[in-house]
């Protein structure tokens, strides 16, 4: 079992590092406690080159692997590939998460048109100084959703710029020990066996979308296809443990937001 922490801070021992390593020690002293074997990993965006998006649309239309852009993207992918589950952790900066962070969501967008990640737990958090972090942590989430990863939540941190660790554990120790227990037990207990409603509800809303022939690009459409997700009776991206009712109240979800959202 592998955790990964991708930073979007260029302060290494900053507020959002120092968070990122009380829940990996929390995590790690879980597995120990279980004498369970567990891998934890920091990574931080700043050690890496990660160049601005261009907007080509390459990787949507062609194939990701004909991004025009050289850099170290494939390798911060293959670390999210060894994982399984990602933190994903942003200083909020003007309402919204860091340039790092945002570089890093946009040049994985083609993600949303070919779900890979859908074994993968994520949890988002951000830090501020002083206002709400909802927005930032929307930006991180609705990207990571739109991927096929289970969140597992969100969380948001409001500490001031300079910070020792014994405050944050003041302020925050209850929550990150939730924080860290939900990770645990949704990596070791399999929980993406059961998807949320909004997983499922996301399932259908991009079903929609990626499975028919008149709507989805043809490489969308062709890995939706070999998938088996374009299938009327598909309603997640695996066999899944989920009830009849949260199916039931899933395909509500689904049409509402496609009511409020989709078709407005
Ligand atoms: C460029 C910049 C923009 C910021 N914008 C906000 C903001 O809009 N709201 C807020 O509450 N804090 C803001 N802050 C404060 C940071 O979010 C806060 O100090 C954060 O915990 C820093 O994380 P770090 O120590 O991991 O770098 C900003 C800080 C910087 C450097």
């Amino acid at each position: 079992m592998k955790i990964l922490a991708i930073i979007g801070s260029g302060r290494k021992k900053g507020n959002t590092s120092t968070i990122a390593s009380m829940l990996l020690k929390r995590i790690n002293e879980l597995a120990i406690a279980e004498d369970e074997q567990i891998q934890v990993e920091k990574l931080f965006l700043v050690d890496y080159e990660l160049k601005h998006c261009l907007g080509c649309r390459a990787c949507m239309d062609r194939g990701e692997d004909k991004c025009p852009l050289k850099d170290d993207l494939t390798k911060i992918k293959a670390k999210i590939d060894e994982a399984d589950a990602v933190i994903f952790g942003s200083p909020v900066y003007i309402d919204n998460v860091s340039s790092m962070m945002k570089a890093l969501i946009d040049r994985l967008a083609y993600i949303c048109h070919r779900q890979e990640f859908y074994k993968k737990f994520a949890l988002v958090y951000s830090t501020s100084g002083g206002s709400a972090n909802k927005h930032t942590n929307r930006t991180m989430a609705g990207a990571l959703l739109s991927w096929g990863f289970n969140l597992i939540g969100t969380a948001g941190f409001i500490i001031k710029h300079h910070n020792s660790g014994l405050e944050i554990e003041e302020k925050y120790s209850k929550n990150l020990d939730r924080l860290a227990k939900k990770i645990y037990v949704s990596v070791f207990d399999e929980l993406y066996l059961k998807p949320s409603i909004l997983a499922l509800a996301m399932f259908r809303l991009q079903q929609k979308e990626r499975a028919d022939p008149k709507k989805a690009h043809p490489l969308d459409y062709k890995y939706w296809k070999e998938k088996g997700w374009k299938k009327q009776e598909a309603n997640y991206y695996i066999e899944h443990q989920s009830s009849k009712i949260k199916i039931l109240l899933s395909i509500i979800l689904y049409k509402t937001i496609s009511m409020i959202f989709v078709d407005s």
